[in-house]
This record gives structure tokens, sequence and C-alpha cells, in this order.
């Protein structure tokens, strides 16, 4: 059992804090990945996991012992970097032979091993060259069979695909994913890339910087459709997605059953009525998908209410057509899927909002509204990945 459990740990870089109260549970063969901005300590989380930085407070364990103290070289983990570091005088057998024969494993073992490897990751033809002679994905390819031949109980991936153009890293994705439903084997993945995150994760851990006044700066964890259907929060609201949710400031009316937003009056779906009882005459952020605001003649959503928008940018994808349009002053993002009756620069337009698919936080919190308490580490088991 490779699970890992963070229990309240923290971390700090002298007296800047990093991380704070990270409670989470890994689960044995679980694909995880860690996604959040530039600094917020992504790869600091995968190297206390690895061993390579201490933890200052909390307990983090590995499979059924707490590592806390133990060396890198005990914890059974293989970590793949961004920058694959292989030997340029070595091949590509010798480079992946290599932890191998440090550790004196005994030559036809070592032959298998890395057989195997080469067989798993397509690099049969590849042995015998050096690593000048490869392109990226090839190169990254050789840094994964490394990790392979050691079998380690844990995977940590810092960003492995950063180095490859947008094609490679597509496939590579995919690669990986497979090479992991394969093996099994736990993995924690890094990525600032919600793409890739949304695309790889069994499960999400969303990190954000640590600010002063955050009880903790893990935000979510979730599978990609949890994080997706029902952010906690308006960071996670933010951060997934692509285009970005449309979040405007609406007013709770007095009755609490309507929402007074710029562009919009939106009855207040009823999974959120008894949470925004206590809202009555106040404000709160709404959020809407740009999926699910679009065209009144495409959509057939029973529960809508129509906008209007002046056409700020058109963005034609070519399957959908995204337009930026701006409603009772603030900016929205709708999706349509016809480009047939495409609007203009500065052409005011009729649009639909899904009522039923909107999202409510508090605007000090930045909470999700009508969410249960926070669950107990343990009880993060409950879900499936
Ligand atoms: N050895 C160190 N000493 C002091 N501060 C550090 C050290 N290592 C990291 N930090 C700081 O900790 C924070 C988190 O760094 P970390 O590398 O974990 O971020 P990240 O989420 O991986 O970011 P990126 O996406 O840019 O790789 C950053 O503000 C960084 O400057
Ligand atoms: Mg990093």
């Amino acid at each position: 059992m490779a699970q890992i459990i963070f229990d309240d740990v923290d971390k700090s870089f002298g007296d800047v804090r990093v991380l704070k109260n990270i409670s989470m549970q890994i689960r044995d063969e679980e694909f995880m990945v860690f996604v959040g901005p530039s600094g917020c300590g992504k790869s600091t989380a995968l190297r206390m996991i690895a061993g390579l930085e201490t933890i200052t407070h909390g307990d983090l364990s590995i499979g059924d012992r707490v590592v806390n103290t133990l060396p890198p070289k005990d914890r059974d983990v293989a970590m793949v970097f961004q920058s694959y570091a292989l030997y340029p005088h070595m091949s590509v057998r010798e480079n992946i032979a290599f932890g191998l024969r440090l550790r004196k494993m005994p030559r036809d073992e070592i032959d298998s091993l890395v057989a195997n490897a080469a067989d798993i990751l397509g690099l049969q033809e590849l042995l015998e060259r050096k690593p000048k002679a490869l392109s990226g994905g090839q190169r990254q390819r050789v840094a994964l069979g490394r990790a392979i031949v050691r079998q380690p109980s844990v995977f940590l991936f810092d960003e492995p695909l950063s180095n490859l153009d947008a094609e490679l890293r597509v496939h590579m994705r995919a690669e990986l994913s497979k090479l992991q439903r394969r093996l099994k084997t736990t993995t924690v993945y890094v990525t600032h890339d919600q793409v890739e995150a949304m695309t790889m994760g069994h499960r999400i851990a969303v990190l954000a910087p640590l600010a002063k006044a955050m009880d903790s700066n893990l935000m979510q964890v979730g599978t990609p459709l949890e994080l997706y259907d029902t952010p906690h929060n308006l960071f996670v609201a933010r951060f997934i997605g692509t285009p970005n949710m449309n979040i405007v400031e609406a007013t709770v009316s007095d009755d609490g059953s309507q929402l007074q937003a710029p562009g919009f009056t939106v009855a207040v779906p009823e999974h959120f009525s008894a949470a925004t009882r206590d809202y009555r005459g106040r404000k709160l952020a709404l959020g809407v998908r740009p999926e699910h605001v679009g065209s009144p003649e495409e959509a057939d959503w029973p529960q809508r209410v129509e906008l209007r928008g002046e056409v700020e940018i058109i963005e034609t994808i070519g399957h959908e057509v995204v337009l930026h349009v701006r409603s009772g002053g603030e900016p929205m993002i709708a999706k349509m899927a016809s480009h047939k009756h495409m609007p203009g620069f500065g052409d005011t337009v009729d649009l639909v909002l899904k009522s039923d698919e909107i999202h409510l936080f508090d605007l000090d919190t930045e909470q999700r509204l009508g969410l249960p308490a926070a669950e107990p580490v343990a009880a993060a088991t409950g879900t499936t990945g």
C-alpha cells in the first residue's frame, strides 16, 4: 500500500511560510495532480514526499510509516524533473541502467528491466543512441525509463512535459496516463497547467499562493469534474476552466428568491435557496461558466434568463465561437456552437444564461455557499477517483 498522507503539514523557509495546514490523502494506485500558479509551493510539497525538503510541522506518511526524517534513498520513490538530466556521454541503455548499476544489481536482472522499460516506452530501437541524437520527447521517455526500472512504490513528476512543444506535450500526457494505468504505481504529478491537471489526474489538489489570512493554501482536492462542477471557493472557480468562469456581484432580493446582477435578474436555484436565506438584501459573488451563456436560438435550456451584451471580442475557434461581451457594464464571456450568424464588433447581441447552473460565493470568505463543514482527512477516502 503506497498511499501518501499529509497530516496538517506546514513548510517554512526561514520565516517565510510557503505551505500551511496541508492535509490530504493520496490513495494507493492513484494519479494525483498538484496544480496552482507559480510559487504556490507545488514543487516544495513534492520534494517533501521525496525527502528533499524537511517538514516544518505535521506528519507525512508513505505506506504505513511516517517518513518525516527518513532519508530519500529509503523512501522507495522515483522522481522525474522538467530537465531530464541525462548523462550526455552515456547511451540510452546506460542512462536507464545507471541507477541499478549503482545499486550493484546483477547484470542479467538489469538487462531484463531495461528491456522491459524500453518495450513499455517504445525505446527499443534507440537504446544504443546518445541523448544528443534524441528528440525532446524521446529524451523525456528515457528519463521516465530511468524511473520505471527502479520499480518504486511512488512516482513523483515535477512538470516533466513543460520542455516539449505543444503537440508532443499532448501526446506524452496521454502516454503517461496510459503508463500509470498499466503500472498502477501511486503517482504525484506537479503542473501549473490546469488543462494538463484536468486531463491526467484521477484527482487534483489545487494550491494557492499562501496569503496572511488563509487557514490553509490547499484550496480543494477532488476529481476533475468535482472541481469543475462544484468549486469550493472563488480561487478554484477562477483557476479551473478555460475560458474562465464569469464572476459578477449580485444582490439577493429581500425575500431571498432572486439575484439581481448587473445585466440580468435570476431566480435563486433550489439547491442554493437555504444558503442564500442568510444573505437577504446583501451582495454575493455569482459565477457562471461561459458554456452556460449562449445564443437564444441554440440553447434549449428550460430554466434560463435573457441578457444583452455589446460585443468586444470574438474568438472563432472553429467548433465554437467565444464571445466577450459587456453586459450591464460588466464583462461576460459566452459560447456559441455555430458560426453561421456571427455578430460584428460593437453589435448588441441577445444572450441567454442557464439559471440552474450558477455558482454562489460569499464575497468576504470567498467560500461557496451551502457547503457542508470541512471533512477530516480520513473521510477523504469516501469518494472514488
Ligand atoms: N530553498 C528555498 N529557500 C527559500 N525559499 C524557497 C526555497 N525553495 C522555494 N522557495 C520559495 O517557496 C515558494 C514555493 O516554491 P515552489 O518551488 O514550491 O513553487 P512552485 O509552486 O513549484 O512554483 P513554479 O510553478 O514556479 O515551479 C516560492 O515563493 C519560492 O521562492
Ligand atoms: Mg515548481
